[in-house]
């Protein structure tokens, strides 16, 4: 489709460094940019709210009936404005709670034809970095680029545990590793999308990266493929 060829897909694991560079990127090239983990992070607290398990047989109706709408965010991850049934929960998805059932919802094949949809509405005139964990497969194969971003379990464990003490939350390297591995080990082997990087990605390493040099590369290939810089 015409649309997707202003669309950058950014797709990898937790703790790649993915929301913060795919904000970034954005800013520098003047794209707007849309986190599809809060889609599911939204839906997720939804399915929570209603008291039912993530992974239960009512799902598929309680997020169908769930009123789901993101701000497209210009210059930071942080940026990001969800609400659910018109109320601000942008804070609220980011729990521990919300974090621990996220795998189960969104491997609902309801959910994620509900997700995607909403997805694709996003795709318009403006140039948009999109970031997840099948955007390059699934929501838009059509992508100007695509970036798989990697990095070894042990440099995202000790990302997000440096994120924790720096937010002022508790955290034990040894755990978060373990929550690394559990999170990646369900979002791979699930049905439905499971996390790939699609044939035509550029896969990108950043276990040896800083965040600068990331979106450096980042910008390069954007000039490289879409001529915008
Ligand atoms: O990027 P994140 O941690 O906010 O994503 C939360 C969860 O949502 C993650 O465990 C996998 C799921 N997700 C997905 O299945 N498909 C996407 N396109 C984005 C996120």
């Amino acid at each position: 489709a015409a649309e997707s060829m202003r669309v950058v897909a950014i797709d990898g694991p937790a703790g790649t460094g993915k929301s913060t560079v795919s904000g970034k990127l954005a800013s520098r090239i003047g794209a707007h940019m849309l986190d599809t983990g809060a889609m599911y992070r939204a839906a997720t607290l939804a399915v929570l709210r209603a008291g039912v398990r993530p992974d239960g047989d009512e799902v598929g109706d309680i997020v169908d009936a769930a009123d789901i709408r993101l701000t497209v965010g210009g210059d930071d991850a942080g940026d990001t404005q969800v609400f659910l049934d018109g109320e601000d929960v942008s804070r609220e998805i980011r729990t521990d709670e919300v974090t621990a059932a996220v795998s189960a919802v969104s491997a609902n094949p309801r959910v994620r034809e509900k997700l995607v949809e909403l997805q694709r509405a996003h795709a318009d005139d403006a140039y948009l970095v999109v970031e997840g964990r099948d955007i390059g497969t699934v929501v838009f194969p059509d992508a100007a680029l695509k970036v798989f971003l990697t990095a070894t379990p042990e440099a995202r464990a000790e990302r997000r545990h440096r994120q924790n003490l720096a937010a002022g939350r508790e955290s034990i390297l040894s755990e978060v590793l373990d929550s690394v591995n559990r999170r990646d080990h369900l979002d791979s082997t699930r049905a439905v999308s499971p996390l790939r990087a699609a044939d035509d990605a550029v896969l990108v390493d950043t276990s040896d990266m800083t965040l600068e040099q990331v979106i450096d590369r980042l910008a390069e290939l954007v000039a490289e493929r879409i001529g915008v810089r």
